[in-house]
């Protein structure tokens, strides 16, 4: 960790409500930390794992558990946002259509100023073509994000090195931070990231 920079402490995690689309929350000036990737990636989880708080956002091992961009206000100061996972094979056409045009209407024409978006992926499937296109769109919206290689305990270590170096690749200069809900490597590394951007730094 780098000398001088304080870890937020998160001290208080509410759901306040889920949204799909235009709502007077996206425009209360907060700042939101998003988290996004692919259905089934751990979103909800690695949000459980922050917070400390295993039941804040409900998680499934079945994809397709989180379908409206859920708020959560953290520390009274700013919001993390749980999105449903796109890509999910089992949802109708429809579905997945409705799923992807609500999160690129977030980032391309919500007009929320202050954000970071996690891009969340699964280090044992590595990169699709849904990460690719949000990538790009994160990249002409000029959004700041975070690539998190997630559920990394679950790579086995002679794959580790050759996934994440596949990850790096496909990212170039975004920076990629490896995590694991269930071990909660990273946490720190992660919440160190998040808090340079909230300036939430809190008494640890
Ligand atoms: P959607 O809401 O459907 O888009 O899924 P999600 O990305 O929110 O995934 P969720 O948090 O519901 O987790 C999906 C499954 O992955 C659950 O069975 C979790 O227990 C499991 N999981 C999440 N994080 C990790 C991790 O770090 N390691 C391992 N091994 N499993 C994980
Ligand atoms: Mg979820």
């Amino acid at each position: 960790m780098q000398q001088g920079i304080r870890i937020m402490k998160i001290t208080s995690a509410v759901y306040v409500k889920g949204i799909t689309g235009s709502d007077p929350i996206l425009h209360d000036g907060k700042f939101h930390v998003v988290f996004m990737g692919r259905s089934n990636v751990g979103k909800s989880t690695l949000i459980n794992s922050l917070t400390r708080m295993p039941s804040l956002s409900r998680t499934s091992s079945t994809p397709g558990k989180t379908m409206h961009m859920d708020f959560f206000f953290i520390n009274k100061q700013f919001y993390f946002l749980d999105f449903p996972g796109y890509g999910y094979a089992r949802r109708t056409p429809m579905e997945r259509e409705k799923l992807a045009k609500m999160i690129l209407w977030y980032l391309r024409y919500s007009e929320v100023k202050k954000r970071v978006v996690i891009l969340i992926i699964d280090t044992k499937v590595g990169v699709t073509a849904f990460d690719v296109d949000i990538l790009r769109t994160l990249r002409e919206e000029k959004i700041e994000h975070i690539i998190v290689a997630n559920k990394i305990d679950n790579v086995p270590q002679n794959m580790k090195e050759k996934q994440l170096a596949m990850i790096r690749a496909a990212y170039g200069d975004s920076p990629v931070l490896t995590y694991s809900s269930k071990t909660h490597i990273g946490r720190k590394e992660l919440l160190e990231k998040i808090s340079a951007y909230t300036n939430s730094v809190l008494p640890s």
